[in-house]
């Protein structure tokens, strides 16, 4: 088969890294990928959501499917352009339609979605900028501290827990009247606070059947010990520890069944992956957010957990015959840490010549990921966004996987690089 994969991040690496070892791959193409992608892979340079670009190169190519990394195309209606295409309109996009992308496009879609479908949520109301003052009683009426969400996709930064009545006014005001988010924060969702731990699980569906895929602990904070801003990832964990076989089937029955059906009473073509941020409050699981893809870092610590074909896992969703797809999992876990340039997530710099990514000992014990890289014209691997490298380490458990990640990541450096030393070590204190 040829496919073509969309998106350049260490997710992306972790996909392609999967598709070409397995024996039915032919060709992978990545749009636009990154100096990891290019080293396994072709890499094209096509933005993910120039449509027209990417039809007229899958028709040249003979591309026999279509994998969607990030969130943006899918919003912006990847698929239902490819499924609507005179000549393409049968080829396999695994990726949901424009309206199941609204899952993670629209935060109050979602929970509208989750209402209908009795999904175990916060409990919120949505306001606009016409519903302002109906908002700042509203947010009276709560108890600190309080969330308020832009309905739209913010860049990682549309969420705010508010310690107080005042804050929480205040960003209210600026989000509706001062558009903070640019139309993102046309509406504004007003949720409970969730108690507990979070994690993320992981399913694929062709639609109607589905798999649950190895759930995932990410770490969003910059700085150790969970402080700083928030960022894209610095680092996942999988498994969970705290995510035993009890609570899995909470998660499939009261969340992953309803949202799968629920997608098909709407009509909404769903055929992709659904990542579910959830918190586990007393063994109990709460939906925080859906997002229509695979999350970045978990995928690099999630998929070198897969077994069996991954490219026949996506062929399975792509053709609605996941029903007859054997998943197989390995039980090792695996730890990511995202080495980043210094500055990130605020300011940095890129073009930064990174060291110490060849080894000479065939190693099995760690897989590196590029994100943010790109080959120079002298073939020298450069720094090339603020996420730079993710660093899996395999291992019997998480100590050994987090040993096997660190000390990888101690041989590689450029100008600036930087990353917690701290991830797993909140699961780890918690099986002591
Ligand atoms: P999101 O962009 O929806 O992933 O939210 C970013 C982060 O905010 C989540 O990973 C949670 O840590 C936190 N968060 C979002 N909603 C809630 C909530 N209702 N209660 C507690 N924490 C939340
Ligand atoms: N690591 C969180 C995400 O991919 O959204």
């Amino acid at each position: 088969m040829n496919i073509l994969l969309l998106g350049s991040g260490g997710r992306e690496h972790a996909f392609a890294w999967k598709i070409v070892n397995s024996p039915n791959c032919n060709q992978l193409f990545v749009a636009p990928g990154n100096a990891g992608t290019a080293s396994i892979a072709k890499n094209i340079s096509i933005s993910p959501t120039d449509f027209k670009a990417l039809a007229e190169f899958s028709v040249e190519n003979q591309v026999d499917m279509i994998v969607v990394g990030p969130e943006e195309p899918l919003v912006k209606g990847v698929t239902d352009f490819f499924s609507n295409h005179p000549i393409l309109r049968s080829l396999p996009v695994i990726g949901p339609s424009q309206a199941g992308a609204q899952l993670e496009g629209s935060k109050d879609f979602s929970k509208q979605f989750m209402e209908k479908y009795a999904i175990p949520t916060a409990t919120y109301e949505t306001f606009t900028k016409e519903s302002f003052n109906e908002g700042i009683t509203f947010i009276r009426k709560q108890s600190l501290p309080i969330v308020l969400k832009a309905d739209g996709l913010a860049a990682g930064k549309g969420v705010l827990i508010c310690q107080s009545y005042e804050e929480a006014e205040g960003s209210l005001k600026e989000m509706l009247l001062e558009s903070k988010f640019g139309n993102a924060s046309d509406k504004v969702v007003i949720e409970q606070f969730l108690k507990g731990i979070e994690l993320s699980v992981f399913v694929a569906t062709d639609g109607s059947h589905y798999k649950i895929l190895p759930e995932a602990k990410d770490y969003k904070r910059i700085g150790e010990g969970d402080t700083g801003l928030n960022t894209g990832g610095m680092g996942a964990v999988s498994p969970v520890p705290f995510a035993d076989a009890d609570f899995i089937k909470k998660v499939e029955d009261r969340i992953v069944k309803p949202t799968i059906d629920g997608l098909k009473k709407e009509n909404i073509p769903y055929v992709g992956f659904l990542f579910i941020g959830l918190m586990n409050d007393n063994g109990d699981p709460y939906v925080i957010e859906y997002n229509v893809r695979m999350g970045d870092p978990e995928t690099e610590a999630v998929l070198p957990r897969i077994k069996s074909d991954f490219l026949g896992l996506l062929y399975a969703m792509g053709t609605a015959k996941l029903d007859s797809y054997r998943l197989e999992i390995a039980s090792h876990t695996c730890t990511t840490v995202v080495l980043v340039a210094g500055g990130y997530p605020g300011e940095y710099e890129k073009g930064k010549k990174i060291e110490g990514l060849s080894r000479n000992k065939t190693d099995s014990n760690s897989i590196i990921f590029h994100a943010g890289t790109k080959v120079s014209e002298l073939g020298e691997i450069l720094t090339n966004g603020g996420r730079v490298l993710a660093i899996t380490g395999v291992g019997k458990d998480i100590t050994s996987a987090l040993e096997n990640a660190y000390s990888r990541a101690s041989e590689i450096c450029w100008e600036g690089i930087y990353y917690r030393r701290d991830i797993g070590q909140d699961v780890l204190n918690l099986i002591k």
